[in-house]
């Protein structure tokens, strides 16, 4: 590894998925002629690719109708100027699927915005599913009243992201590709910069800007079975964290109901919105006990805790007892090719099943994380729960929590906040520099201090690798800190999660040479890991309550009267986070509190 020469950006956004790249494209489009995005992977396979399912705006292309039967209709195309759906009924779906931990007036935003954004990628060239009558597809998504998850079949979030980049390439977007973002430099609460390793040739840069934006993605990858991808590792989150920027609601921790038996790989929503069935090891449809009215339909965290009972009763499936049946035959040969392509290929190269022929063995998975780098509703980061700025940083996409998902997101949402939000952190960006910010100077060599750690890891030599330490820690994240959760676990977690911090300063990387060491990008991936799971577990510690995802077997009951508040952790050396708790904003006029029942 060597120090590179320093580089300068007017702004740098780091993550080339929709967030990230909607943010640069719409800088870019306001007049910004010098925006660069960073991608520790190429920007084409960012995680924004692999949301299969669809993207939620009220659009009202579909009408809901009853389930006639096995093959029967679940949708048709209204008739006239039939109205069918709205962004109030979105909203208030939206509300109560995030038991209330969200904040109205960024829902409001989402939801008002999702219609224009729809039209906005249709009229970029989306390709889209339609219906016979040649509106956008629209198909039923988990805790939605209406048929609103807009779909190109089941590769939605492939289709957006390819046709956002390629506005981003035409408004001169430069891109950096396989470029590693190591440290943000934040002073006196500004930010100036970053660093970064190109991880071709082993070089570190201090890049400074006026505007740096985080859209670094989820940190699923704390968990043992995970729907997300490899580069999933919460990056942004831990970086921001060490430079003293604080982490919101990160106890809150989707898990999603059909993630593939033992590899976690996601089977859409869709499958479940096309008219799938789950069943468990006798065979029985068993929604009925948890959710009688919208059975496979209700929210992911009652789906997946439904799941985990069946298999915590002894009514799992697969040779541990651990995986739960994801049953597709009725809906036909013809709707599966057409509508659900993707998983099926999926089901057939990792399980040898097709379903088509044979139900799918799945199991709930980590699928997404509601918590993050908390903004404001232009995604600017806020310092602390007061809403001071950190002037000059930016955050939006899975890394931010701005909060429009509260504790728990819907299902075609997650593609809708990192658009709608990205795009407005875009707005704000160009906004900021009209104001004619300078260029901040920087203290020290930011570049050097990564230089050190690097080197620190390259000459270890512990007994263990970065990956010993990284398995335990998501078997004890995944266990203890997984979907139901209780205060003996819960502190055993903590006492864990702070030992594998500890063997993380000595853990060993085997490959030492400076071009594209995978080996050393893992190493410090796992220093992430460890790092902001510390922060999940305090968070779940402090919480007593169960609300959305976080489910706590010791406190069953939603406590507004103590806990209707977002949980706010600074890092507090080495003493661990301090948490501090902020209100949830609530039209109590309009939307107050209400019990949650599907
Ligand atoms: O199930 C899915 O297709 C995932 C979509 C989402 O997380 O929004």
């Amino acid at each position: 590894m060597r120090i590179g020469q320093p580089l300068e950006h007017e702004v740098i956004i780091v993550g080339a998925g929709l967030a990230g790249t909607w943010a640069a494209m719409t800088a870019a489009q306001e007049g910004l002629t010098d925006v660069a995005v960073l991608s520790k992977i190429h920007p084409l396979r960012s995680h924004s690719g692999a949301a299969q399912g669809g993207i939620a705006a009220a659009l009202g292309n579909v009408r809901p109708v009853a389930d006639t039967g096995p093959r029967g209709p679940l949708e048709q195309v209204p008739e006239g100027d039939e109205p069918v759906d709205s962004w109030e009924l979105h909203m208030f779906d939206t509300i109560k699927g995030s038991d209330w931990l969200g904040d109205q007036d960024a829902i409001e935003i989402l939801v008002k915005d999702a219609i224009d954004i729809l039209y906005k990628y249709e009229n970029m060239g989306c390709v889209f599913s339609r219906t016979p009558d040649g509106r956008i597809a629209q198909r039923r998504f988990g805790g939605h009243q209406a048929p609103r998850a807009n779909y190109a079949a089941d590769r939605t979030g492939h289709v957006l992201l390819h046709t956002i980049h390629e506005q981003a390439l035409r408004h001169g977007v430069n891109f950096y590709s396989e470029w590693y973002v190591l440290d943000l430099i934040v002073e006196d609460n500004v930010c100036r910069g970053l660093v970064a390793l190109d991880i071709l040739n082993g070089t570190i840069h201090t890049m400074r800007a006026k505007a740096v934006m985080f859209a670094t993605g989820g940190y699923g990858r704390a968990f043992k079975i995970t729907s997300n991808a490899f580069a999933n590792t919460g990056d942004g989150v831990a970086i921001a964290y060490r430079a003293g920027v604080p982490l919101m609601d990160m106890e809150f921790v989707q898990f999603h109901p059909t993630g593939l038996y033992k590899h976690g790989i996601l089977m859409s929503e869709a499958c479940r919105g096309e008219g799938g069935y789950l069943l468990n090891a006798d065979g029985e449809r068993f929604m009925h006990r948890y959710a009688p009215d919208k059975m496979e339909l209700a929210p992911r965290d009652l789906v997946s805790r439904s799941e985990q009972r069946e298999i915590d009763a002894g009514r799992g499936a697969g040779e541990d007892g651990q995986g739960i049946y994801l049953d597709l035959r009725h809906l036909g040969k013809e709707k599966i090719l057409k509508k659900l392509p993707e998983v099926r290929q999926i089901a057939i190269s990792f399980l040898g099943t097709d379903p088509i022929e044979e139900p799918v063995l799945i199991q709930p998975t980590a699928h997404y994380s509601m918590g993050g780098i908390p903004t404001d509703i232009d995604g600017r980061v806020l310092a602390n729960a007061d809403g001071d700025l950190v002037e000059g940083f930016f955050a939006a996409g899975e890394c931010a929590c701005v909060s429009v998902h509260g504790a728990n997101r819907l299902g075609s949402n997650s593609l809708l906040e990192a658009s709608v939000f990205g795009r407005r952190a875009g707005y704000a960006i160009a906004k900021f520099m009209e104001s004619g910010v300078e260029q901040q100077p920087v203290s020290g060599d930011p570049a050097e201090e990564q230089m050190d750690r690097i080197d620190a890891f390259l000459k270890n030599d512990g007994p263990e690798l970065a990956e010993d330490v990284l398995r335990d820690l998501r078997q004890t994240m995944t266990e203890k800190c997984g979907i139901f959760r209780e205060s003996d676990k819960l502190q055993e977690a903590r006492h864990e999660v702070l030992k594998y911090q500890e063997r993380m300063q000595n853990a060993r990387v085997m490959d030492k040479g400076s071009c594209f060491n995978t080996d050393l990008l893992n190493a410090i991936e796992a220093e992430h890991l460890v790092t902001f799971s510390e922060v999940i577990v305090a968070g779940a510690v402090a919480r007593q309550e169960s609300r959305g995802a976080h489910s706590r077997t010791d406190f069953p009951d939603r406590d507004d009267d103590k806990w209707l508040f977002h949980t706010v952790a600074h890092r507090n050396g080495q003493s661990g986070p301090t948490l501090s708790y902020k209100p949830v904003t609530i039209d109590y006029e309009k939307y107050p509190p209400q019990a949650r029942k599907y």
